[in-house]
């Protein structure tokens, strides 16, 4: 039986970025988009898989589901996996690794689940040529994904390999830096135009001004990546990845305004200039050294966007003066711009002291954070309001 030109597909996001996602998604042309916890399921071919993968600045990895079943014991799930006709899959030289989630399933002890996987994988191909496939568990060039919803089983490919937030840029990193999925979403749901100034006062390794740029200039988020296990599936089709590739890299643009980002530490602007050099973004970023209390923030309007200390992981000697300062520098400084602030730390963000027009729940990591959204007005530095 030959494969529908369309399948079904589901693509993993970070918490909050569903309908983001499904947005996007849409936009590179996904069909039947159904947003889920944390994912989306939509439908496409081969071309989508590889466009979503290279295009998406909002997922994590895009599944293909091959096969489900039901299996409420580790005998139902090992048979299951053993009766996959896996050399329609990929190639027995290839190295694998399984990852098993689950979710109000009788089996629940993930790493068991993903070891029978393997096992059911490992035994087909014994049975067919006396050899296995083997086991890489760091960078697998197949990866396979088994998951149990309610005694359910699914089986996919990740056709992505190790998530997207890898984009291949960052050279170096700062003390907490920003996933770069996290930052893209935090971009988007900040509504900026693309076409205003966009600011990070406290950019630590450059994230969010490397992601805005990125997007500005519609430059792909995977640009600098080089691999994607779609590339050992065999039905990997260099021709139209290469179609998919040029078709994306030939849209790129000019963009006129300005991204401005600046931090107090002379070593992370450092680390920021490295990864932005490394991206060749340094025509479209300025940099600056500099305390968020002496800030100018650059003439006309846009988004400034502050991932600052929340005192988990960094400590600062005075996180509530900091946040005090932050407010100030926003009401006092930045009227015009509309602003957002990620933070863990619930009380240090009341003082940023305005009221958010807009608010969201994310996790940096395993940090549940409020993003709140304030519009900075002239008067808001008269704005008593305590949020
Ligand atoms: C959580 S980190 C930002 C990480 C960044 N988003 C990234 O992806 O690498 C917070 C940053 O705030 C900077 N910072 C702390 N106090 C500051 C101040 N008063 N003015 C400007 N930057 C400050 C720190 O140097 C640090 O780089």
């Amino acid at each position: 039986m030959t494969e529908p030109k369309e399948f079904r597909l589901i693509t993993k996001t970070l918490s909050g970025f569903e309908e983001i996602l499904a947005e996007e998604l849409s936009a590179i042309g996904a069909r039947n988009i159904n947003p889920l916890r944390r994912a989306v399921e939509w439908y496409g071919d081969k071309e989508m898989i590889y466009k979503v993968n290279y295009l998406s600045r909002l997922s994590l990895v895009t599944l293909k589901p091959i096969k489900d079943f039901p299996a409420s014991n580790h005998d139902l799930l090992y048979d299951g996996v053993r009766s996959i006709d896996w050399v329609k899959y990929f190639d027995l030289k290839n190295t694998i690794s399984v990852k098993a989630s689950t979710y109000k399933s009788s089996l629940d002890h993930t790493q068991y689940i993903a070891q029978k996987t393997k096992d059911g994988i490992v035994d087909y191909f014994r049975d067919r040529f006396d050899e296995r496939p083997d086991v890489d568990t760091y960078d697998a060039d197949i990866q396979i994904n088994v998951h149990l919803n309610e005694d359910y089983c699914e089986i996919s490919m990740n056709s992505t390999g190790s998530p997207l937030f890898k984009r291949g840029y960052r050279q170096a990193t700062g003390p907490a830096p920003l996933n770069e999925v996290l930052a893209a979403g935090m971009i988007q749901l900040s509504g900026w135009d693309k076409v205003s100034n966009f600011v990070d006062p406290m950019c630590g390794s450059g994230t969010l001004a490397i992601e805005a740029a990125m997007l500005a200039i519609n430059l792909p988020a995977g640009y600098f990546r080089e691999k994607y296990s779609f590339m050992n599936w065999l039905d990997f089709d260099a021709i139209l990845w290469k179609k998919v590739k040029e078709a994306a890299d030939s849209q790129l643009t000019d963009f006129d305004g300005m991204i401005f980002a600046s931090d107090i530490s002379p070593k992370y602007i450092e680390i920021a200039s490295e990864n932005i050099h490394f991206a060749k973004l340094h025509k479209d970023i300025t940099l600056k050294q500099c305390d968020i209390a002496n800030l100018k923030y650059p003439e006309g309007n846009g988004t400034i966007i502050i991932n600052p200390p929340y005192g988990e992981r960094i400590r600062t000697n005075d996180i509530s003066e900091l946040y005090k300062i932050i407010g100030d520098s926003l009401k006092f400084k930045a009227a015009g711009y509309n602003a957002w602030v990620i933070s863990s730390d619930l009380e240090a963000i009341k003082l940023i002291g305005m009221r958010p027009m807009k608010r969201y729940n994310l996790f940096n990591g395993a940090l549940e954070c409020k993003y709140n959204g304030y519009s900075i007005y002239e008067g808001s530095k008269k704005d008593l309001y305590k949020a």
